[in-house]
């Protein structure tokens, strides 16, 4: 994984390429081209058996750190070992700009995309362009609804906001009547509502049965992080302070929770996330979060990464890689449905030894020695 200041490197890089050489030449990475390589599509005999240029499109920056510290370089890692040239760029939370990166893609050859939509509007449209070019499209972690993707890639996300809502009742513990508050992601994100299907599926019994009571419920715009914070001191404010518990749908509104608990001297409550950022693991060291949700990016990039060789090839994808189908409202699409795992201080283990994070990104400074506490 990058350094955090290799990641800012990235991230500023990306920004001066967007600057320079407009949207078509940022985040480009295109490896082994067949047309200069020597022994390349012209050698193989068949170019049918190549898999085709590929296209990914990243929603933003800013409504999760994973999109470019993780999905980038892990798809980049992905598609590289394939040796298929990829094309990455992230629309900066910006429809029509997502919809020009993808305009833009299929025009410099791409025959797959990988899209994480901004919403399913939006995404519906890339779609509907897409297929009357013959471009097919991979809807990569966000659904698009009533869209037209060949298949879906993504994690069982009913699941993550099940352990979520768990995470939350095992951190209250059985005392008292919890107060709690839900700060549920991007209202145009199908994540966000699954999520809150998965941890209101926990929830709501307890506040129906008196065992726990709900004292706020909002959702964050895009999932940003700045409007969360102003979200969540508002409900402190509404509240007088009596919130025991926060459902924060990701790690970066966990954050912002952490921070409106820190700038009023309130105590820790439980707090969950989503995504085990470095940031979100800092706080469940210093035990400002309880819990986050882990998801190995990696396999979701590797699955992605098989399915658009497959789609561009025109062969079939590996046996037993699509293992399920997800309704969009309008039809079943083909899915390959990847499993969540919930994170506390106590296995906080797991997601370096599977290479997710590095400690260097994670235990400096004063989390160094959290770390050894931690056994890290
Ligand atoms: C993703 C989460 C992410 C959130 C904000 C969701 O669709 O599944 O991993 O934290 O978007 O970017």
């Amino acid at each position: 994984m990058h350094s955090p200041i290799s990641r800012r490197m990235l991230a500023i890089g990306g920004a001066l390429c967007a600057l320079s050489f407009g949207i078509a030449a940022c985040g480009s990475d295109d490896n082994n081209n067949s047309s200069t390589s020597g022994g390349g599509a012209s050698t193989s005999g068949s170019t049918s058996s190549k898999a085709q240029k590929v296209g990914v499109l990243l929603p933003d920056t800013k409504s999760s750190v994973r999109w470019e510290s993780f999905d980038r370089p892990l798809l980049e890692a992905a598609f590289k070992a394939a040796g298929v040239p990829v094309t990455i760029d992230n629309a900066q939370g910006d429809k029509s700009t997502q919809q020009q990166q993808a305009e833009q893609q299929i025009t410099n050859g791409a025959k797959v995309l990988l899209l994480v939509n901004l919403d399913s509007g939006s995404g519906a449209a890339i779609e509907a362009n897409a297929q009357t070019r013959g471009v097919k499209v991979i809807d990569y972690d966000r659904l698009t609804l009533k869209g037209s993707a060949a298949y879906y890639v993504s994690f069982d996300n009913v699941k993550v906001g099940e352990l979520q809502g768990q995470g939350l009742v095992d951190c209250l513990g059985s005392s008292g009547t919890p107060s709690i508050a839900e700060l549920n992601g991007s209202p145009t994100d199908n994540n966000a509502t699954l999520f809150k299907q998965g941890y209101d599926s926990v929830l709501k019994p307890l506040y129906d049965s008196g065992k726990a009571k709900k004292v706020a419920d909002q959702s964050v715009p895009d999932w940003d992080n700045q409007q969360a914070l102003t979200i969540f001191e508002q409900m402190l404010q509404k509240t007088n302070n009596k919130i025991d518990g926060v459902l924060a749908a990701n790690d970066g509104l966990g954050n912002s929770v952490i921070s409106a608990l820190k700038a009023r001297k309130l105590k820790q409550i439980p707090v969950t996330g989503q995504d085990a950022t470095p940031q979100g693991i800092q706080n469940i060291l210093s035990g400002d979060q309880c819990m986050t949700v882990y998801k190995a990016v990696k396999k979701e990039a590797d699955a992605a990464s098989k399915l658009a060789i497959a789609l561009s090839k025109g062969t079939q994808p590996p046996a037993g890689l699509v293992n399920g189908k997800t309704n969009d409202t309008a039809r079943d699409v083909p899915s390959v449905l990847l499993t969540p795992e919930a994170i506390t201080k106590d296995n906080v283990k797991v997601v370096f030894d599977d290479g997710f994070l590095k400690k260097e990104d994670v235990c400096t400074g004063k989390f160094a020695s959290l770390c050894t506490d931690a056994g890290l």
